[in-house]
């Protein structure tokens, strides 16, 4: 697998999220908010596609610990779906497939193959949702879902701390409003959609992780592996966070939707 885009989750990147969120986790909330997720979903059976796996804790998790019958872990990045394989293969997990996609192009996925597709706060880093819509659409077999956590924001024009807050996390965000993400959907063809504001965990978990870092022991564990300098940047990009969830400015949902 090669890398044909501007990588992000660069390797000390992707150290320093799962230090905080958990080995194989670059999202927040761990297991909880996989399995809060999947709540109601009928999974048996089920071929389940991942699109943004990272490195893999989500997938595996599903795999382990659902009745699927197999899963596709999907992500734009060679060294994550690398890390996710390891993880996967050490857990004993044999029923996933790991294929990298190109960003913005059509999914690696045939035509109504899939039941379920999940999406765990990686959908917020694509920028034409409009045709990722479609895609996700065209890939899922009648009766198929998606179902996602995903980040928005409450209206497009943002306050300095929102510009410092994402500027400072240095990741692209392409984020809009929960308006216009249903829009897309709905415009895909999907049908049942149903949307759950998630802002509050969102705020709650990154409060959690401010305190965690702010653990003397936890800090020099991190300043050991990392440096002072990232551990002061991060405390502060965390801190903004909270603020950004804490006034509203972004926020998370649970979107789902199913294929006529
Ligand atoms: C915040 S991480 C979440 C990873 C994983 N879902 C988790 O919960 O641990 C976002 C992921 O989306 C991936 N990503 C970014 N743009 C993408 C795209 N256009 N298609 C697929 N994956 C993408 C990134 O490489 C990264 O692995």
């Amino acid at each position: 697998m090669t890398q044909s885009f501007q990588k992000e989750y660069t390797d000390e990147l992707v150290d320093i999220i799962e230090f905080i969120y958990g080995k194989d986790y670059l999202s927040q909330g761990g297991l909880a908010s996989v399995e809060r997720m999947l709540e109601g979903i009928d999974l048996q059976n089920k071929i389940v596609a991942d699109i943004g796996c990272g490195t893999g804790g989500p997938l595996t998790h599903i795999a382990a610990y659902y009745p699927i019958s197999s899963a596709i872990g999907i992500d734009v990045d060679a060294d994550l779906l690398q890390r996710a394989e390891h993880h996967a293969n050490v857990t004993g997990v044999t029923n996933i497939k790991w294929i990298q996609s190109q960003p913005e192009q059509t999914l690696p996925l045939e035509t109504e193959s899939v039941d379920v597709i999940v999406g765990k706060e990686s959908w917020l880093h694509i920028k034409n949702k409009a045709f990722f819509f479609k895609e996700i659409y065209r890939a899922l077999k009648p009766g198929g879902i998606f179902v996602c956590v995903d980040w928005m924001h409450r209206n497009a024009s943002y306050s300095n701390l929102m510009k410092q807050f994402v500027f400072m996390d240095g990741l692209t965000f392409n984020l809009c409003t929960i308006k216009a993400y249903l829009q897309y959907i709905y415009n895909a063809g999907f049908i049942d959609v149903t949307h759950e504001e998630n802002s509050h965990f969102a705020l709650e978990y990154s409060r959690k992780d401010v305190e965690q870092l702010c653990d003397p022991g936890v800090a020099q564990q991190f300043k050991q592996r990392f440096g002072k300098k990232t551990l002061d940047v991060w405390l502060c990009s965390w801190l903004m966070q909270c603020e950004v969830f804490g006034r509203g400015e972004m926020q998370t949902f649970f979107v789902m939707g199913k294929k006529a």
